[in-house]
């Protein structure tokens, strides 16, 4: 798996360079009740803190955040370019100012939340976030506003359907995984989330659920049965995790730390399904989801670049051969470019296939 990381990241600079429209990369939005744990789940998916969470309604705008993949700091000196941090993130709303410190970027998630916002409002104007870092799988997350029923401090009456036509809003891109939250303590028949989801993803083609705070169940209850999909199915998988609490919130317990007990308690309370739960596997989950998206996009992207490339060739063939004319040059060299990249999405058809064929993970399915 890790290494169709540097190839897809390769693809995705190549769909930015030949315009973003070749193809629709896919974006993971993140759905659910409020406090349910959606923005602790992305945390984890990051691997660092840097996302205001807590009780209550925190998050409050769309946080749409592209993880960018940079090779590593070491390899960067050796070039001598760009910025000398490991990693860093970088917010639209502030392009020129580079932050290296993650507790600084919530904060700036905080302020900027509240420049747009009265006292716990909500706004459907996104806060754009850039981290850029050699620990992350070029892909883009959503965090959106909880779902909540009954308006609190300034919130407006219809509150609640002003955030699910947000939430609408951004699941409604076919592009989109919808990643249903839904905490362990309550029940999985009321979630509004899977409602939200099934209404435009009715296949359940695109929806994966994740079942938070297993660890914050009723005693003498477990969640085995809705684990195993018996329940309610859901298409893509079931997977459990657990966060971090408000308490080890507190105590600034690390990410580190947390993903160990994690696993060390899905191993005591659900040893049958310990390797297919946790942070860390639906980290993996959702890069094959992403890879198998890219797969499905194949065929019609390397139709797009042959059809491009013919372009090119008959427009470089239309100027003849013009030694020194730099536009024929550029042209020359997107067409490579083309030509090339055809070649790498061939090849990265037939990983994904091979690895399919050894039987490579599919569990999920
Ligand atoms: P959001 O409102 O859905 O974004 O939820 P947050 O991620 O902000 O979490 C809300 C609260 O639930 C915080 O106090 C978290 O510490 C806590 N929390 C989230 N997930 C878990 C979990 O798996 N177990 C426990 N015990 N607490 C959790
Ligand atoms: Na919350
Ligand atoms: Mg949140």
């Amino acid at each position: 798996m890790e290494t169709l990381i540097p190839i897809i990241n390769r693809l995705q600079e190549v769909f930015l360079t030949l315009g973003a429209e070749i193809i629709q990369l896919p974006q993971i939005v993140v759905v659910g009740s409020q406090s349910s744990g959606k923005s602790s789940v992305l945390e984890s998916l990051v691997g660092r803190d840097f996302l205001p969470r807590g009780s209550g309604i925190v998050t409050r705008r769309p946080l749409v955040l592209q993880l960018v993949n940079v090779p590593p700091l070491e390899e960067r000196r050796k070039q001598d370019n760009g910025i000398k941090a490991e990693e860093w993130a970088i917010f639209l709303h502030c392009k020129n100012q580079i932050f290296t410190d993650f507790t600084e970027i919530r904060k700036e998630i905080e302020e900027e939340t509240d420049r747009s916002t009265d006292n716990k409002g909500i706004s459907p104007e996104p806060i754009y976030l850039k981290i850029y870092s050699p620990n992350v799988l070029s892909l883009t997350l959503v965090d959106l506003p909880g779902i909540t029923k009954v308006p609190v401090g300034d919130q407006p009456e219809d509150i609640e359907t002003q955030v699910q036509e947000m939430i609408l809003t951004h699941i409604s891109n076919p592009n989109s995984l919808i990643l249903c939250v839904s905490p362990a303590n309550s029940d999985l028949a009321t979630s509004d989330a899977l409602k939200l989801a099934r209404e435009v993803d009715p296949d359940g083609r695109r929806t994966l659920l994740v079942m938070s705070k297993l660890d914050l169940m009723d005693a003498g209850t477990d969640a085995l049965e809705v684990l195993l999909g018996r329940v309610i199915p859901v298409r893509l998988g079931i997977i459990g995790v657990v966060n971090r609490s408000q308490h080890d919130l507190n105590t600034q317990k690390s990410l580190g730390d947390s993903g160990k007990d994690e696993q060390a308690f899905l191993q005591r309370h659900y040893p049958s399904l310990a390797s297919r739960c946790g942070s860390h596997y639906l980290a993996r989950t959702l890069s094959r989801l992403l890879m198998h998206h890219i797969r499905d996009c194949l065929p019609e992207l390397k139709t797009r670049v042959t059809v491009l490339t013919a372009q090119y060739q008959s427009r470089l063939n239309g100027y003849g051969q013009p030694v020194e004319d730099h536009s024929s040059t550029l042209l020359q060299i997107v067409t490579k470019f083309a030509t090339d990249y055809c070649n790498t999405i061939e090849g990265t058809a037939r990983y994904i296939q091979t690895t399919e064929l050894c039987g490579g993970a599919r569990i999920c399915y």
